[in-house]
């Protein structure tokens, strides 16, 4: 059997399932939902047939595809999901080896400057790294951090800033980036919800020494668990990548020996010389790699990443629209508003709660009719039972932090969302709303 006849059944496969009809308030609107087609299926089986399974075409390919979209010229690097992204491009900047191209790397008890407003694995390497993390506050119109807020948070030990932007609405990095350099800081921008996402013009994540994605099925592209490290150079690509790749000294492609071509030459730390360089370690490190298969799939997600920001756009703007246009929802919801000179790639369509309304039992209400909702992820991370006992500094009073985390929720406005599946999103908020505050 040939391997096209076995990718054009897979194909087949795919496009022969049958599709589910919408029955408003019985079928669930999810927040998040992965779309896939019988090219994601041919991509997925055609990685399986190579018995490859570790990391190989497909994961040079997808290595080499991804820095575009970031504005990045310097190679990616896959790992198996944006937190392990986030581990890796925060762990490098504590890498001895920075010295070597003239940057200093951080200390225990340094301080990043970061959100409490977030998703806690673009803080955790923080402290797991044995840095404080320095909580500000947002901005309630965009859910993001204010450059004035940066540099007012920062200290003699501030290091670093890692900020993720949020919702897919992007925080100022080009300002922000200026404003590290002339400080001499690092800039780390989680770009996990945020592909395709905009500012002055150019991709989130091209700002800092690294960005950071995830290709989990939430995300605006898929790999099922996945991500990457977008590193700023080949310097830092080097660090990022020993760390992801067990702490060795080598970079080796799987399967491939001698790639610097003197394997037994190299004398490095107490070692005694000639110790194979495969088994020698810079880093304390992990393996955070992935898989042929998660690979191929990103490759062909990738293609039709600008259709599915578009939609997501698209379906933001009719909700926006929606909630601006009717008189009880505008009163009661306030929608967050784009950033100044930027253009979001929406992960969600965030409001804001009155104070007249309960927010709680409005989300309650929701999923009982079926529609989807979800908070800002952590709420306040320094609230939660896991930064017990965390060694941090906060920067004023969190309030707008604390407003989110009892006033805000979001609904979905991904790509497999139907015209009808958004009336049907309007039509209940508003009658939700309306039972709830009159
Ligand atoms: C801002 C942000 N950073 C990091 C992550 C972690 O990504 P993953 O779920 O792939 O580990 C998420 C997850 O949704 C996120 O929203």
């Amino acid at each position: 059997m040939e391997r096209s006849q076995v990718l054009a059944a897979a194909r087949a496969y795919f496009e022969a399932q049958p599709k589910k009809e919408f029955v408003p308030g019985q079928t669930y609107v999810p927040v998040t939902a992965k779309l896939m087609d019988g090219a994601d299926l041919e991509a997925l089986v055609d990685s399986s047939l190579d018995m490859w399974l570790t990391a190989g075409r497909f994961g040079r390919e997808f290595e080499a595809t991804l820095p575009a979209h970031f504005g990045r010229k310097t190679g990616a690097l896959l790992v198996n999901s944006g937190s392990s992204a986030n581990l890796v491009a925060i762990s490098s900047l504590g890498s001895p080896m920075a010295k070597e191209f003239k940057r200093e790397p951080l200390v225990a008890g340094d301080e990043v400057i970061t959100l409490a407003a977030g998703f806690p694995t673009t803080v955790n390497p923080i402290v797991q790294n044995g840095w404080k993390p320095v909580f500000i506050d947002i901005d309630l119109k965009t859910l993001n951090a204010l450059p004035e807020a940066i540099a007012a948070a920062k200290g003699p030990r501030t290091k670093a800033v890692v900020i993720a932007h949020t919702l897919g609405n992007p925080f100022r990095s080009d300002l922000i980036s200026e404003w590290c350099k002339k400080e001499g800081l690092y800039l780390i921008e989680d770009c996990c919800d945020a592909l395709g996402a905009t500012v002055a013009d150019r991709p989130v994540g091209s700002y800092g020494e690294f960005a950071t994605v995830s290709f989990y099925p939430a995300h605006h592209i898929t790999t099922g668990e996945g991500g990457a490290v977008l590193p700023s150079d080949g310097k830092w690509k080097r660090i990022a990548e020993s760390i992801r790749d067990w702490g060795r000294d080598c970079w080796c492609e799987p399967g491939v020996d001698n790639t610097c071509k003197k394997r037994f030459e190299w004398q490095l730390g107490n070692l005694p010389y000639g110790y194979d360089h495969k088994y020698t370690y810079s880093h304390i490190g992990y393996n955070l790699k992935v898989t042929d298969m998660q690979a191929a799939l990103g490759v062909s997600q990738l293609k039709k990443l600008a259709g599915f920001v578009e939609t997501r756009r698209k379906n933001w703007k009719t909700l926006y629209n929606g909630v601006k246009s009717s008189p009880i929802l505008s009163k009661h919801l306030t929608p967050v508003e784009p950033t100044e000179n930027t253009n979001p790639s929406w992960f969600g369509f965030p409001m804001h709660a009155s104070d007249a309304l309960d927010r709680d039992k409005l989300t309650k209400n929701l999923e009982a009719k079926r529609i989807g909702t979800r908070l800002l992820f952590a709420g306040n991370l320094t609230k939660q039972p896991a930064y017990k006992g965390v060694d941090f500094r906060v920067v004023g009073d969190l309030a707008n932090t604390d407003r989110v985390m009892k006033k805000t929720f979001w609904l979905g406005v991904h790509p497999a969302l139907t015209p009808a599946m958004i009336t049907y999103m309007l039509e209940t908020l508003e009658s939700e709303v309306k039972a709830l505050t009159t």
